[in-house]
């Protein structure tokens, strides 16, 4: 149990508004110990950031120094959805899809990784769909998350050398969080999700979330890096 125990570590978990993976992230790591800071672009309680902007970010990394002088873990759990097709998606939509997702995610890595120590960890998120698309049309989304995977490979090749992992959690589908919450009112929708598992069933974000991020924001997996770890059911084993 040891190398779960965050004492004395700072984590910083972006996109940790109420109701998603991020806040079932940032709950994860402080019951292991680590002193756990939230930011959000909603959320009453919460740092601000909007990832889309350098200013915010810049200006979140330093508030987060600036009162607890450290940041051991990052969690990027930031990322917006957009189900149109490709023939309704204007460049204006598509970019900002690859904006929060992607630009998000490696501007979260440029600004955080210069101030970790040689054990820092980065944990970045993808989806089951990070190396292959389904049938709902979600070309912008589809196209930034495989680009999350590989900025995660390449990050964790630039800064393997200082010792910081950087490793990508690839989520099914989890139910209910806000992105996934109007699936409620298409339970065929649901059902599909749920029959393409191995398992069966849907991720439980109160339950099936915490174990594989701690493990990546964790020393147990100090030899883990560059990698897409699918908590998926088995839906990409198939
Ligand atoms: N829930 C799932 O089934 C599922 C499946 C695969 C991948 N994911 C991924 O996991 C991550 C979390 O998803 P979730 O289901 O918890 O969704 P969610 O909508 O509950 O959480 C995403 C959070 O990101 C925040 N956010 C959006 N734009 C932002 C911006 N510009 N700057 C800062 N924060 C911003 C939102 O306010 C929200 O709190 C996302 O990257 C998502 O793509 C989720």
């Amino acid at each position: 149990m040891s190398r779960f125990d965050l004492t004395g570590d700072v984590a910083l978990v972006v996109g940790a508004g109420p109701g998603g993976l991020g806040e079932r992230a940032a709950q994860a790591l402080a019951a292991h110990g680590a002193t756990v800071v939230r930011a959000d672009v909603h959320g009453d309680g919460l740092l601000h950031v909007d990832v889309t902007d350098e200013a915010s970010v810049k200006s979140l990394v330093a508030t987060v120094l600036e009162q607890h002088g450290r940041i051991d873990i990052l969690v990027n759990a930031a990322g917006v959805m957009l189900r149109k097709a490709y023939d309704e998606t204007t460049v204006a939509e598509f970019e900002h899809v690859v904006r929060v997702n992607l630009t998000g995610s490696w501007l979260l890595a440029r600004e955080v990784a210069p101030a970790m120590r040689d054990t820092g960890r980065i944990v970045t998120l993808s989806t089951v769909y990070a190396e292959r698309v389904g049938p709902i049309p979600e070309s912008a989304y589809y196209a930034s998350k495989a680009g999350v995977a590989n900025v995660t490979r390449a990050l964790a090749a630039e800064l393997g050398p200082r010792g910081i992992t950087v490793n990508c959690l690839a989520p099914g589908v989890f139910y209910p969080t806000k992105m996934t919450a109007a699936l409620g009112a298409d339970p065929d929708r649901l059902q599909w999700f749920s029959d393409r598992t191995m398992l069966g069933r849907l991720g439980d974000p109160a339950t099936d979330f915490a174990g594989p991020l701690l493990f990546l924001a964790s020393s147990a997996s100090s030899y883990v890096t560059g990698q897409v770890l699918y908590v998926d059911g088995g839906w990409s084993a198939w």
